[in-house]
């Protein structure tokens, strides 16, 4: 058995431990369980996810894995046990509720655990490390329970947030990942790209949750995907919108909701600008620069035509500035 494999091992072992203590520990239940109900989710989706509860406790987890005969070095290299100063291990995950994070294979390979306190000294998640088998930049949270939806439907639906993930899956949408622990990487786009040209963007109706959506759909483009995008009112994102709306009417929004990007784009550029004419060139130029990422010519001319029609400029005067941003960039 070489040592990668003991690292799956023992993340698998780990992710039985916490699910065991959300389903049958006395305070997994009482915490964990009911926290995941009052936040509207059904038990078929907290079992198909495989969500857990890590006690409250130094070593927990620890404790149990070295008697069942894991090995503390594969505990540490996983990140799921931290040794201290003084050499002694201690548990990562303590007290919050887990989300294993699955390979696209199904194997487990590392765990966010998000905390139950609503103090905001105490951060929000905590994730596990890089490690031999977790590499952060090229997974995709969701993907395994997701992948043959996204061929169906050849399209993707990308959050930013495990609880995001269960919801939309709750809703009856099953093409859905998530980018957990780091901001969307060329990598996790490509990783899409196998299975579906189509992704549409579900990031949070708030500040940081627009501003990663813009970044997200130049890059998105710039790998020759196809990009739309569904926002959110009131600094809502998808699980909290899903909750609140219920499931049916959900999933008529994502339905109706559904904006190319050069739309979705240009109404968040025109609400910054307002009437001002100099802003409102640069909202021009701003669009253009996304389209001058799109590979494909044929299509970048497809979305100068739509873009002329929307903002009322000329097409050849949008396709000579398109020119010269190409020329620029190559
Ligand atoms: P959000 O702050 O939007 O959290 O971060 P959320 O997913 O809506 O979580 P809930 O609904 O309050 O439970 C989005 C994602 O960013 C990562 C997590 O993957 C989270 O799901 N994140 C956030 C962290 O890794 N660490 C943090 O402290 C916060
Ligand atoms: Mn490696
Ligand atoms: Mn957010
Ligand atoms: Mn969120
Ligand atoms: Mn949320």
């Amino acid at each position: 058995q070489n040592a990668r494999e003991s690292l799956y091992i023992v993340s698998e072992y780990a992710a039985s431990f916490f699910s065991n203590e959300l389903w049958t520990g006395t305070d997994g239940r009482a915490i964990g369980l009911s926290y995941f109900k009052e936040r509207g989710f059904r038990e078929d989706i907290l079992k198909k996810f495989q969500v857990g509860y890590s006690p409250d406790v130094w070593d927990a987890l620890i404790q149990k894995a070295v008697v069942s005969g894991h090995k503390e070095e594969y505990l540490e290299k996983t990140g799921l046990a931290i040794r201290n100063d003084k050499g002694k291990l201690y548990d990562r995950f303590r007290g919050r509720v887990m989300f294993p994070i699955h390979n696209f294979t199904g194997r487990v390979i590392g765990f966010g655990g998000r905390t139950l306190k609503t103090d905001k000294n105490v951060p929000k998640y905590v994730n596990s490390p890089e490690s031999d088998i977790y590499h952060k930049s090229n997974v995709l949270y969701g993907l395994y329970h997701a992948k043959k939806a996204i061929r169906e439907f050849d399209n993707c639906y990308l959050v930013e947030g495990y609880a995001d993930v269960l919801a939309v899956h709750q809703a009856g949408i099953e093409n859905v990942v998530a980018s957990s622990g780091t901001s969307l990487t060329t990598e996790q786009i490509r990783l899409i790209g196998r299975f579906t040209e189509n992704v549409t963007i579900l990031y949070d109706g708030d500040a940081a949750g627009i501003k990663a959506s813009l970044r997200g759909l130049d890059m998105i483009l710039e790998e020759g995907l196809n990009v739309k995008v569904v926002s959110f009112p009131d600094g809502h994102d998808p699980d909290s919108y899903m909750h609140h709306v219920g499931s049916g009417e959900f999933k008529k929004y994502i339905e109706n909701n559904r904006r190319d990007f050069i739309l979705y784009k240009a109404n968040i550029l025109l609400k910054e600008a307002g009437t001002d004419p100099i802003k409102r060139a640069g909202i021009i130029r701003d669009i253009i620069e996304s389209i001058a990422k799109i590979p494909d010519e044929i299509k970048a001319a497809v979305f100068i035509r739509e873009c002329s029609g929307l903002l009322q400029v000329e097409e050849r005067t949008l396709l000579s500035e398109l020119n010269k941003m190409r020329v620029a960039k190559f």
